[in-house]
């Protein structure tokens, strides 16, 4: 079966079976008898953040479960949402609903069940801070487990999901509360012109597709995962030093005195905006995403990486870590 249309890289693998799930009671049974079969197993929401490098040499679980449950509270409301729900569909319905705060996370491309592994985030907001409970499935004993936020350990594009608990759980569903006095993040370089006494979560979410969709690719247009790489973080004395060579470099201060830099002007200082290797490219409108120019194969967007991370290198002496998962033929890989 052609992945071809299950993962935004657009990458043209196949799996042997694919597998849609639409309740937890179906995802229960079909783990079970993959199990017993003995078979490897590749769970994927929307596909958006994942480098297909071969053939899947298993089965690809889609989870299809659908459902927003509502309840009111005094303060807020508590959301409790099925992983298959698309989450920028979320977002609007919440936008609708007149439950404000995911508009700074509109038009992320994925789904919601995926939202937490990587802690999604874009403009100043990040899903953990909604987040008051992920449901999972344990692919070992087969029994549903739920974490609450605390243990979900979020950080930044990180997540227990990304260590100690990878591979082993598949998010079944995730509960947000959206407190009721509602207050704009308009912290991120964008959105700091509007004002926080006049705005409306709708003008918020418009701001931020608008400038989605002025540096992001769509994906049905041009492959792609979004970034490509984590902003990297480095200590306050590296970044003074680097300031001196390069007084524009970008960088925004952590909690401990850390400066998180951003990677899309690294890359770009590197000359490698717009650059070309096989199939495979750097964005020219944003140097953190990189694109498929058609036809390209996840070991071409693999080059490119590397290429990107080695420039990078010598030219700041930062490493820079990618951020979308690399699959192999039966389960996540390396990229270096
Ligand atoms: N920049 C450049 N050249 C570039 C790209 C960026 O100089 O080619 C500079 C920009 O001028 C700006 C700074 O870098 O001063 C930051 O750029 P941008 O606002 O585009 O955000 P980013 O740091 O590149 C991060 C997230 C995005 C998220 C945006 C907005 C990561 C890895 N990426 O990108 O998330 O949408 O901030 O909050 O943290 C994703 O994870 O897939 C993603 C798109």
């Amino acid at each position: 079966v052609s992945l071809l249309k299950y993962n935004t890289l657009g990458l043209d693998q196949s799996c042997q079976e694919l597998i849609n799930v639409e309740s937890v009671e179906q995802l229960i049974i079909q783990c079970q008898r993959l199990q017993a079969l003995n078979q490897a197993l590749l769970v994927l929401g929307g596909g958006s953040n994942v480098v297909l490098t071969t053939d899947f040499a298993g089965s690809v679980l889609r989870m299809n479960t659908k459902g927003i449950e509502v309840e009111q509270q005094a303060d807020g409301v508590t959301l409790t949402v099925q992983a298959g729900e698309n989450w920028h569909q979320l977002v609007e319905y919440c936008l609708q609903q007149g439950f404000y705060g995911l508009e700074n996370l509109a038009l992320i491309p994925g789904s919601v069940g995926a939202a937490p592994i990587q802690n999604i985030g874009a403009y100043g907001v990040e899903f953990g801070q909604f987040c008051t409970q992920v449901e999972y499935l344990d692919r070992t004993s087969f029994k549903l487990n739920r974490l609450d936020n605390q243990q979900c350990q979020f950080g930044y594009r990180d997540s227990i999901f990304k260590q100690a608990l990878m591979g082993k759980a598949i998010i079944t569903a995730v509960r947000l509360f959206i407190p009721a006095n509602w207050q704009p993040n308009l912290s991120y370089g964008p959105l700091k012109h509007l004002s926080a006494d006049t705005v409306s979560a709708v003008q918020v979410f418009d701001h931020v597709c608008q400038t989605r969709k002025a540096k992001l690719p769509d994906p049905n247009v041009m492959g792609n995962v979004g970034s490509f790489f984590k902003n990297p973080i480095i200590t306050a004395a590296k970044f003074a030093l680097l300031k001196q060579q390069y007084p524009n470099i970008v960088g925004y201060p952590q909690d401990k005195g850390d400066i998180k830099v951003a990677a899309g002007w690294l890359i770009e200082h590197a000359h490698l905006k717009g650059y070309k290797l096989g199939n495979a490219g750097v964005h020219d409108k944003q140097a953190l995403v990189l694109i498929n120019l058609g036809h390209a194969r996840g070991e071409d967007i693999c080059r490119l990486a590397k290429y990107v991370m080695q420039v990078v290198e010598t030219t700041f002496a930062i490493t820079l870590e990618a951020e979308p998962r690399v699959m192999g033929s039966q389960a996540e890989v390396a990229l270096v």
